[in-house]
């Protein structure tokens, strides 16, 4: 049985965009992370994942050729961590890459030991730490096909028995969201974009090249444009509001990337904004479509499971613009009466359908249209 057939886009937190693979980044650190998500409310918002990418593992594989955690980094082992991490109501997810070595050229130009070749030991150690979730990247793959790579680790972790996320990132370089859902692979989420940094240019390139990807997202299948920067101070609060926008009404999965042991107020409400999260969690399981790309404006509208619709409206542009969005340019009735809720005002209005509203440079505005 698909355990995941079902889900809505992940949400969780991973280390990667906060501390790359600095020494901060140890055991200590993702406890702490999991304390926060009780203690900040992220558990009870619906963030679950707590995950570690590159660098948690140590250099070598053991004489038995099974990968072992870096002891410094990780001194009570990986069973221990995932141990803590349920104790606490929440999953927790391990990386690889599906190559020969992992990406983190830190010691002699070799990266950590990668999943290529070693699939079924390794899916049968993640397994046997009780991990929850693999994200498998693509460095060092010696131009191997991509869907054989990733076949073979998805057959090794059905293999375990043990229901594993299976996220791929392979940066969308062989097209995942033509096959990554399909047997026999049956990736529950696929880059599809190269890495996102903490730059307005950098979320805006990654939107873009997501967006129109939206066909190939279903239930348990997600398009995956990368992490959250929200927090890391790259970026201004209206943008950081418009990457937690845009994420949502693609049906993106929400990994935060920053540190919540020392997040600030507005960059927590923003990740804590329950009804655009409902956007992202939407029962019906279907990424938003963009129904206009023009003179710098963006509009998606994404159909919800109660009947009515979200809708964002996102200036790129380095101008203030007054926008006007048609009822039925959002596919809704002409005429009809509808309740409109600004999901970042909290406020609820009524009106026949359309959108005014005077956007800021980089800017979004987020609605929930119902009748
Ligand atoms: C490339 C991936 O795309 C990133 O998300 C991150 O996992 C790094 N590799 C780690 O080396």
């Amino acid at each position: 049985a698909d355990e995941f057939a079902n889900q809505l886009p992940q949400m969780g937190f991973n280390n990667w965009n906060s501390t790359h693979c600095r020494d901060e980044f140890n055991e200590q650190m993702i406890r702490g992370i999991a304390d926060k998500f009780i203690s900040l409310g992220l558990k009870d918002a619906g963030y679950t994942y707590v995950n570690v990418d590159d660098c948690w593992a140590n250099w070598k594989r053991g004489a038995d050729g099974k990968l072992q955690p870096n002891p410094k980094r990780f001194p009570s082992g990986i069973k221990a961590l995932a141990e803590y991490i349920h104790s606490k109501g929440l999953k927790f997810g391990v990386y690889s890459s599906a190559g020969t070595s992992t990406c983190e050229p830190l010691q002699e130009n070799r990266g950590f030991p990668g999943g290529l070749g070693h699939e079924k030991d390794d899916a049968a150690s993640i397994a046997s730490w009780d991990v929850d979730y693999l994200k498998y990247d693509n460095c060092h793959n010696n131009k191997l096909d991509a869907h054989k790579r990733y076949t073979d680790m998805a057959e090794a972790l059905r293999a375990t028995g043990r229901p594993i996320f299976f996220s791929m990132c392979e940066w969308g370089e062989n097209k995942p969201w033509l096959w990554a859902s399909k047997a026999p692979v049956g990736a529950q989420s696929w880059r599809t974009t190269g890495d996102i940094t903490d730059t307005y240019a950098s979320m805006l390139k990654i939107f873009k090249q997501n967006v129109v990807l939206d066909q190939y997202a279903s239930m348990g299948h997600w398009n995956d444009p990368d992490m959250l920067e929200v927090g890391n101070g790259g970026m201004t609060d209206v943008e950081y509001r418009s990457h937690f926008s845009l994420w949502s009404i693609m049906a993106s999965p929400l990994l935060i990337g920053t540190d919540l042991r020392t997040i600030k107020p507005e960059a927590l409400k923003i990740l804590l904004n329950k009804d655009v999260i409902a956007i992202d969690q939407d029962p019906l399981g279907v990424q938003g479509k963009q129904v206009r790309d023009a003179e710098g404006i963006h509009v998606i509208v994404k159909p919800l499971k109660d009947g009515g619709k979200a809708v964002a409206v996102f200036n790129e542009g380095d101008k203030a613009k007054d926008v006007t969005v048609t009822a039925a340019e959002l596919g809704l009735k002409k005429g009809g009466a509808y309740t409109m809720r600004d999901l970042w005002a909290h406020t609820d209005s009524k009106g026949d359908g359309s959108i005014t509203a005077k956007l800021e440079p980089h800017a979004t505005v987020m609605y929930r249209i119902h009748e």
